[in-house]
C-alpha cells in the first residue's frame, strides 16, 4: 500500500497533498506563506473540516515566522491579523475558526514576553491540534463499533477519510474500523456531485485500505435502500449546532430524508471540534456558495448550454430530527441533542 501524508509540517514549512489532482496524481505543494495557505483551503487543495482546521493552525505557525515583529505584543497583533485572513477562506466548517481561536487563546494565556518563544508556542499548539484530531479520529472508530452490524451495507457521503482529517478519518473511520474488526462490511460510496469527493477520493482511500465498496450516483441512494437493503448511513459534519442540526456536504439532507423514509439509521460522525454550541440551530449556519463552473463543467468540459443559471451551495443542513446519533471521540450522543451535546462538552472540559 502506498503511504501518503495529506498534511505535514516539514523543514519549517507546510506540505499539503493536492487533493484536486487525485486519484490521477499524488502531488504535494509546499507553503511558506499563510496567505497562500488560505488560498489552498479556498481552492480545495486541502478540504474536509478537521483538515481545514489543522491546516489553518499551521498557517498561523507560518504567519508567526513571516512576522518581523520583535516584541511579543507586535507578533500577537500580526497573528490576530493572520487569523482574520485565514478565517475567511471558507465559511461553513467551524473547525477553521475553532483552530484559529484556540491558537490565539493559548498564546495569549502563555503570556510570553519573548517573541521567539511565542513563535515556538504557536507551532507547538498547531502540533497539539493535529495530535488531538488524530486521537479523536481513532476514538470515533472505537465508539462506533457496536453500532455496525456484522455484514453491514453502509452508505457514506462525500469524503471523510484520512484526506479529510490528516489522520484516520471520521465517518469513513467508522467503516474502516468495522472492517478491521472483521465485520465484513460493504461501503456504498455516494459520488458526491459536483466536486466528486466520493468518486475521486473515498474510493481511492477504500481501495488502499482494502475495504469492499461500490460507487453510486447520489440519486441512487434511496433506490438502493429499497432494493439492496442498507443497514445504516454514516456521514461527516462541518458544523453541528447546539440543537443537533448538522451542516455537511450538499446531498446529506437528501440522504437523511431517504434514510428516514426507509427506517435506515442515520449517523453523523465528527470530533467535538466540529460542534458549535454558540450556534443555536442550523438556521444560522453560513452555507458556502461555490463557483458555477463546478456544476456546469465536468473535468473541464462544459456540459450545459451557455448562460445556464446555477445554484451551487456546497453544504446543506440536516435537521436534528433526521439524525439517529452523533458519534464523537467522547462517545455516542443521542437525542435530545440539545441536552446531551451540552453535557458531552461539559464532560470534555473537566
Ligand atoms: O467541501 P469539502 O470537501 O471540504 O466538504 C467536506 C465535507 O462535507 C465532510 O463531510 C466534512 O468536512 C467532514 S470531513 C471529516
Amino acid at each position: 500500500m502506498e503511504t501518503y501524508q495529506p498534511i505535514e509540517w516539514t523543514g519549517g514549512r507546510l506540505r499539503l497533498l493536492d487533493q484536486r489532482r487525485l486519484p490521477g496524481e499524488v502531488a504535494y505543494v509546499t507553503y511558506a506563506d499563510y496567505r497562500e495557505v488560505a488560498s489552498a483551503i479556498r481552492s480545495m487543495v486541502v478540504r474536509g473540516a478537521p483538515a481545514i482546521g489543522i491546516t489553518a493552525a499551521y498557517g498561523m505557525a507560518l504567519a508567526a515566522r513571516q512576522s518581523s515583529a520583535e516584541s511579543a505584543s507586535g507578533l500577537y497583533a500580526d497573528l490576530a491579523e493572520a487569523a482574520d485572513f485565514l478565517n475567511q477562506a471558507r465559511p461553513t466548517a467551524v473547525n477553521l475558526s475553532w483552530a484559529l481561536k484556540r491558537i490565539l487563546r493559548r498564546v495569549a494565556e502563555a503570556d510570553l514576553e519573548d517573541a521567539s518563544r511565542l513563535r515556538d508556542a504557536v507551532l507547538r499548539e498547531a502540533h497539539a491540534i493535529f495530535g488531538l484530531e488524530r486521537r479523536s479520529n481513532y476514538q470515533i472508530g472505537v465508539h462506533a463499533l457496536p453500532l455496525v452490524p456484522q455484514g453491514a451495507k453502509i452508505i457514506h457521503h462525500c469524503n471523510t477519510g484520512p484526506l479529510a482529517t490528516g489522520a484516520y478519518g471520521t465517518a469513513l473511520r467508522v467503516i474502516v474500523a468495522a472492517h478491521e474488526a472483521g465485520k465484513a462490511v460493504h461501503a456504498y460510496v455516494d459520488e458526491t456531485r459536483p466536486r466528486l469527493q466520493g468518486a475521486r477520493l473515498t474510493t481511492w482511500e477504500l481501495q488502499q485500505l482494502g475495504v469492499p465498496h461500490t460507487l453510486l450516483v447520489d440519486g441512487a441512494a434511496a433506490h438502493l435502500m429499497r432494493s439492496t437493503g442498507i443497514d445504516l448511513c454514516v456521514v461527516g459534519c462541518d458544523r453541528v449546532a447546539a440543537n443537533g442540526d448538522t451542516a455537511n456536504k450538499i446531498g446529506t439532507y437528501h440522504l437523511a430524508l431517504a434514510a428516514k423514509a426507509h427506517g435506515v439509521p442515520f449517523y453523523v460522525a465528527g470530533p467535538s471540534s466540529s460542534i458549535d454550541m454558540e450556534m443555536a440551530s442550523g438556521a444560522g449556519v453560513d452555507i458556502e456558495e461555490r463557483p458555477a463552473d463546478e456544476v456546469t463543467h465536468v473535468l473541464s468540459c462544459c456540459i450545459t448550454p451557455e448562460g445556464t443559471t446555477v445554484a451551487n451551495p456546497a453544504f446543506d443542513i440536516t435537521p436534528a430530527a433526521y439524525i439517529t446519533a452523533i458519534i464523537t471521540e467522547r462517545g455516542i450522543v443521542r437525542p435530545p441533542f440539545e441536552e446531551n451535546l451540552a453535557s458531552l462538552l461539559v464532560e470534555r472540559s473537566k
